[in-house]
């Protein structure tokens, strides 16, 4: 097989199931030396490991709280000293909570909506930060937003939906900052896929689904595939870009 991400040390965020778990065991498929956090499903993490060590790949997890801003710099620190540097950060762990309360709700809890905040905005930036300062030259950032940071489209998304067009935002800057140094920082909107946490009520789910050009859910192959397309040396001339891997949701 082709592996051109031979030498190369990937970072991804929520490793241990859904997309992150796919873009894990695929850069490692291809060459990657890959790093991966998740919170606290220490069992699934461990057998993603197993499966990439089990295909002659390397792959370690670390437990790191992506809403503690303040670890992210010793994260990066140990994946360093773990692997001797770093090439790509896969910006991809997110939660989704409250999904389908308006903004106007008495019994939203805001404290979890603020929790979503520190875990999906704020956490990104400072790892965008952190890995930043000790990326390669030629190094990729990839971050992982949804169809819903471009548009709302109904009612009860507005927390999710600004986290997300947060670090759209966020990681074109880092395009427009890194760009010397031959580092590419991209975007890819996810689609609807099966997640035991993402999953909105049933009739928020089904209008979404409605509104695809698809009209079905994604495997989360075919969107980790997208993810390593940009991380790929293919993508060098390809920066401050989104990528609709949202079965048409925006077409
Ligand atoms: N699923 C969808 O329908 C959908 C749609 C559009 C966009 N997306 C985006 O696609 C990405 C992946 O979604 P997914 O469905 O694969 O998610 P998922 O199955 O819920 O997995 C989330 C991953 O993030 C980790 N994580 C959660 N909170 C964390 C924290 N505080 N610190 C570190 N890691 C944390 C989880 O670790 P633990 O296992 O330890 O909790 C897990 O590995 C997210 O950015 C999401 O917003 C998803």
């Amino acid at each position: 097989m082709n592996k051109p991400f031979t030498g190369k040390v990937a970072l991804v965020t929520g490793g241990s199931r859904g997309l992150g778990a796919a873009t894990v065991k695929m850069l490692a498929e291809q060459g990657a030396d890959v790093a991966f956090t998740y919170h606290s499903s220490s069992e699934l993490a461990e057998t993603v490991v197993e499966e990439v060590h089990s295909k002659g790949g390397k792959a370690v997890a670390f437990r790191s709280d992506q809403a503690d801003t303040g670890r992210a710099a010793a994260l990066v620190g140990e994946v360093v000293a773990e692997f001797g540097g770093l090439d790509i950060l896969v910006n991809n762990a997110a939660i989704s909570v409250e999904q389908g309360r308006t903004v106007d709700d008495p019994d939203a809890d805001t404290a979890a909506q603020d929790r979503m905040h520190a875990t999906n905005y704020l956490g990104v930036i400072a790892l965008i930060r952190a890995a930043s300062k000790v990326m390669r030259d030629n190094g990729r950032i990839v971050s992982i937003s949804s169809g819903l940071g471009t548009l709302v489209g109904l009612p009860g998304l507005a927390d999710y939906s600004a986290s997300k067009s947060g670090i759209e935002r966020y990681t074109a800057g880092a395009a427009r900052d890194l760009g010397p140094r031959g580092i590419t920082a991209n975007v890819v909107q996810a689609g609807l896929m099966e997640s035991p946490t993402m999953k909105p009520p049933p009739e928020v789910l089904e209008a979404l689904v409605s509104s695809l050009s698809l009209k079905r859910i994604a495997d989360p192959d075919e969107i980790a595939a997208a993810i390593v397309f940009l991380a790929s040396p293919a993508a060098s001339y390809i920066t401050g870009a989104k990528l609709d891997a949202n079965g048409g949701y925006n077409a």
